[in-house]
């Protein structure tokens, strides 16, 4: 097992290595991303709502393979393996990080159609995830990483996000079991839990309400006094899919500006 350093001038540690990152269009996903290609990896895309026309290239040197598809279908999960390796010829790590919110309300007015959104996609796409990807990494004798982008949330859920947290909850209890049950194979699972953060989300957390009233309400319960940026996750991921985490599985690690305290 080798336990080469994150770090170092021009470093590319995942250099050979392919990662899928889903919902990496925009968001957090997004520089996720940028960071996975900076520090060497090939990446492929999954989103569901862009097609490769419309995403939109970074500065890396080498860009993404994008493909249009839903993390709730199961066929998309094989033709999104399928493409990795037609494209690199191999998958090593897989971010979980397509994920929908539900506008905060009381939790007895959230529809059940919504509700049902909410689990599909959150929950049911990493069941798909791991059904498709842990037996080709048997097969292929890979000791893939997971990385489930998950919120703080899930362990911390509050009035008005109730659903949205259990969907969470649920995320984290699957990064866990999932870590157990796969670590003889050496395939590993984390979850970052981010809180609020400036995305596309964040009129949904903030209940379609845009006065500086109800941000400055949001910031007063995070310690650090800023929301969460797209960087922030991209670095906490970045960790965990390098050997500078080889120890560590099952971990669900708090992005979180201590908002979870
Ligand atoms: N933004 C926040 O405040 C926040 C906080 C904690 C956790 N999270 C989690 O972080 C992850 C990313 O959130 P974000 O804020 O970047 O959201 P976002 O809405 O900015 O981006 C989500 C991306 O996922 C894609 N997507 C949605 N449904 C999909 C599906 N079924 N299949 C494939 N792609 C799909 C969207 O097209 C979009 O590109 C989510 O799992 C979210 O729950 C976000």
């Amino acid at each position: 097992m080798t336990t080469q350093s994150t770090f170092g001038v021009g470093h590319q540690p995942l250099q050979g290595k392919v990662a899928l990152v889903t919902g990496g269009a925009t968001g957090f996903g997004k520089a996720i991303v940028e960071k996975l290609l900076s520090q060497g990896a090939n990446v492929l895309v999954m989103d569901i709502r862009y097609s490769s026309a419309e995403y939109a290239r970074n500065d890396s040197s080498t860009d993404p393979i994008y493909i249009q598809g839903d993390v709730s279908c199961e066929n998309d999960w094989k033709r999104a393996l399928q493409q990795a390796l037609t494209a690199f010829g191999r998958l090593d790590i897989v971010v979980n990080n397509a994920g929908v919110l539900h506008k905060a309300q009381p939790s007895i007015e959230l529809s059940g159609d919504e509700w049902e959104r909410l689990f599909r996609v959150n929950v049911k796409g990493i069941h798909y995830s791991t059904k498709t990807i842990i037996p080709y990494f048997i097969e292929a004798e890979i000791s893939g990483i997971f990385v489930n982008i998950s919120s703080i949330s899930g362990a911390r859920p509050r009035p008005g996000l109730v659903w949205y947290g259990a969907t969470k909850g649920a995320v984290n209890t699957a990064t866990k079991g999932l870590a157990v049950e796969w670590a003889k194979q050496n395939i590993r699972f984390n979850a970052v839990c981010p809180s609020v953060g400036e995305t596309a989300m964040m009129p949904l957390f903030l209940g379609h309400d845009s006065s500086p009233e109800a941000r400055e309400k949001m910031l007063s319960t995070i310690p650090l006094g800023r929301v969460c940026q797209p960087v922030d996750v991209a670095n906490a991921v970045s960790f965990l899919v390098n050997d500078d985490a080889s120890y560590m599985t099952g971990v669900c690690l708090e992005v979180d500006g201590g908002r979870g305290i």
